[in-house]
This record gives C-alpha cells, sequence and structure tokens, in this order.
C-alpha cells in the first residue's frame, strides 16, 4: 500500500507516523515548505530501528511522488488567523485543496481521498468536484474525532473502559455536531439508561467544543493527536478492509432526506471508501439538527461556487 498525506504540518506528520507504527503502508508526505517534509519523514524513518516499523516513509516538496498512491490523506491547509473571516478561510483553503485534488486526478487516479482540512465537509466536496472521482472513493473525517472525545468523556464521568464505550455522532464537525445518545452504548448499555440527560448534556457540549478547548489550551496551533488518530483509523479500514462501521462525511443523495451536499452520517468503510451509508431511524429533533448541519455545509459549497464560477 502507498499512502501520500498532504500537508506535513501538525496532523499530516502526526498521521504519517502512526500510519508506519501501524504497519499500515509506505507513507509519501508532501509539504510546500522546503525542507520541512523530509525533515519530518527522516526523523521518523529514523526512530524505526527502535520503534520496529518497516515501511518506508519519503519527505518530498513534489506532488509528483505522490504517483499511484492507493490512498491519499489530505491535512494541508492554513489555520485560521485572526482577522480572517469563515469565508477567507474557505476560499483560501478550497484553493490549496483544489491544488492537492487537481494533483491526485492526474497522479493517483485510483486512490481514494480522506479529507481532513477544515472547513472539512465543504472541503470534502470541493476535493470530489474538483477529482471527479465516484463518491465512494472521497470521505471526510469529522465523526471519528468527535465520537473518540465524547468517549473520552464519558470514560472520564463514569470511570469505565475506553474501549467499552461507542458513540454515534452525525453532522458536521464541531459547533453543528449531531451526537445520538440513543446510539451511544456502554457495552450494548444505552447511554441514556446510565447517565441523567443533564450529565449527558453537559458531556456533548464539551465534546462540541472539544477543538476551541485545545486551541484555547495550546495559544498556538490546534489539535492534532486525536485528529490524526481518527483519520488513520479510517486509512486503516480502508487498507484492512475491515468495514468498520464509522461517523464520516459522506456524499448524499437522498440519505437522511438530505442531497448534493457532504454530511456526516454513518458509514461502512473498506477497500472501497465508502461501502455504504447506513440509514439509521432518527427523531424529529434529531433529524432537524442534521439538517441543519447540513445546510451550513450547503451554504458553505454555494459560496464555493460563487467564488470559484464552479
Ligand atoms: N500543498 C501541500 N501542503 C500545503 C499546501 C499545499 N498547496 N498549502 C499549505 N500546505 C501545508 C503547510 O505548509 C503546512 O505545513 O499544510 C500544512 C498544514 O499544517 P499545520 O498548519 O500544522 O495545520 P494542522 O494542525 O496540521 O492542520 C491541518 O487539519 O484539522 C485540520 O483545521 C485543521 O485544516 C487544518 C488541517
Amino acid at each position: 500500500m502507498k499512502i501520500s498525506v498532504i500537508g506535513g504540518g501538525n496532523v499530516g506528520a502526526t498521521c504519517a507516523l502512526m500510519i508506519v507504527q501501524q504497519k499500515l503502508g509506505d507513507v509519501v508526505l508532501v509539504d510546500i515548505v522546503e525542507g520541512m517534509p523530509q525533515g519530518k519523514a527522516l526523523d521518523v524513518a529514523e526512530a524505526a530501528p527502535v520503534n520496529r516499523y518497516e515501511s518506508h516513509i519519503l519527505g518530498t516538496n513534489k506532488y509528483e511522488d505522490i504517483a499511484g498512491a492507493d490512498i491519499v490523506v489530505v491535512t494541508a491547509g492554513l489555520p485560521r488567523k485572526p482577522g480572517m473571516t469563515r469565508m477567507d478561510l474557505l476560499q483560501k483553503n478550497a484553493e490549496i485543496v483544489t491544488h492537492a485534488a487537481e494533483h491526485i486526478k492526474k497522479l493517483a487516479p485510483k486512490s481514494i481521498i480522506v479529507m481532513i482540512t477544515n472547513p472539512l465537509d465543504v472541503m470534502t466536496y470541493v476535493a470530489w468536484k474538483v477529482s471527479g472521482f465516484p463518491k465512494q472513493r472521497v470521505v471526510g473525517m469529522a465523526g471519528v474525532l468527535d465520537s473518540t472525545r465524547y468517549r473520552h468523556f464519558i470514560s472520564l464521568e463514569m470511570k469505565i473502559a475506553m474501549e467499552d464505550i461507542h458513540a454515534m455522532v452525525l453532522g458536521g464537525h464541531g459547533d453543528t455536531m449531531v451526537p445520538l445518545p440513543r446510539y451511544s452504548t456502554v457495552s450494548g448499555i444505552p447511554l441514556t439508561q446510565l447517565l441523567s440527560t443533564e450529565t449527558i448534556a453537559r458531556l456533548v457540549d464539551r465534546t462540541r467544543k472539544g477543538g476551541t478547548e485545545i486551541v484555547n489550551l495550546l495559544k498556538t496551533g490546534s489539535a492534532y493527536y486525536a485528529p490524526a488518530a481518527s483519520a488513520v483509523q479510517m486509512v486503516e479500514a480502508i487498507v484492512r478492509d475491515s468495514r468498520r462501521l464509522l461517523p464520516a462525511s459522506a456524499y448524499l443523495e437522498g440519505e437522511f432526506g438530505l442531497k448534493e451536499v457532504f454530511a456526516g452520517v454513518p458509514v461502512i468503510i473498506g477497500k472501497n471508501g465508502v461501502e455504504k451509508i447506513v440509514e439509521i431511524e432518527l427523531t424529529v429533533d434529531e433529524k432537524e439538527a442534521l439538517r441543519k448541519s447540513a445546510a451550513d455545509v450547503s451554504e458553505g459549497i454555494a459560496d464555493w461556487k460563487k467564488i470559484t464560477g464552479n
């Protein structure tokens, strides 16, 4: 397996490290900053004798090196800077993702794209549109991250092993995420039977603000260990064809009553990317929350179309 990671910043480099540590394949780490991906790749490679991984890792400034990749993880982008509007960020990152997607289309036409760059669902749409890939081969990472944060907070609250906690979070990343406590369980027992409504609401709120909590602590930069681990879990599901059922951003054509938009929904991930979207029953309130979340994404897509004339 050849796995390319576009963007060698915090999330990209951590993804690269985790991919080789988990022996998922060889990695090509691409960034525009001269020397940086080469330096990070060498650093990861130098840990191999101690960490005992054998995969090859290449750091490069040339997109050509992604040729023939099976999976491309896209983390390239700018963080939001003071004074930058949401629209500015969307425009700038859409340019970067467009640049990446054009190269992926040309150089790795059979690959599966795993998008991480924010605003996630809109960037996943841009990558899908620009690459011209079938919808199964473009998927965004957000729900796994929101779920893993939520699972961590539930585990802390209940003092129960994290591996026994399963959580389903739909919708967009962050503010508009739609946690589903009814479908979140501790060893099969619905969370709603184990925690009060107030406690669940508190944990949901912390999860919703999970990214901001870390930004405030770090002062510079944003989270990268949990985002990278979440993306690599999706990469693993593709590489091992394990058909994990995970929340991820997928292109919807009528599922959940939503159309022409990427949104976080339960999907089965395997060797072909999104093998299936699993439509689950939602209450009126949950449906409405998902609709609102998708409407935000549609607005972003419309903004991008306006800017680019697509
Ligand atoms: N091609 C390749 N790399 C690029 C390009 C490009 N056209 N443009 C920018 N980059 C690189 C930058 O040089 C930088 O090294 O993308 C990298 C982004 O890294 P960081 O700034 O460290 O950001 P990071 O924390 O890794 O987050 C990346 O993931 O979670 C999301 O919101 C986050 O959108 C952001 C992305």
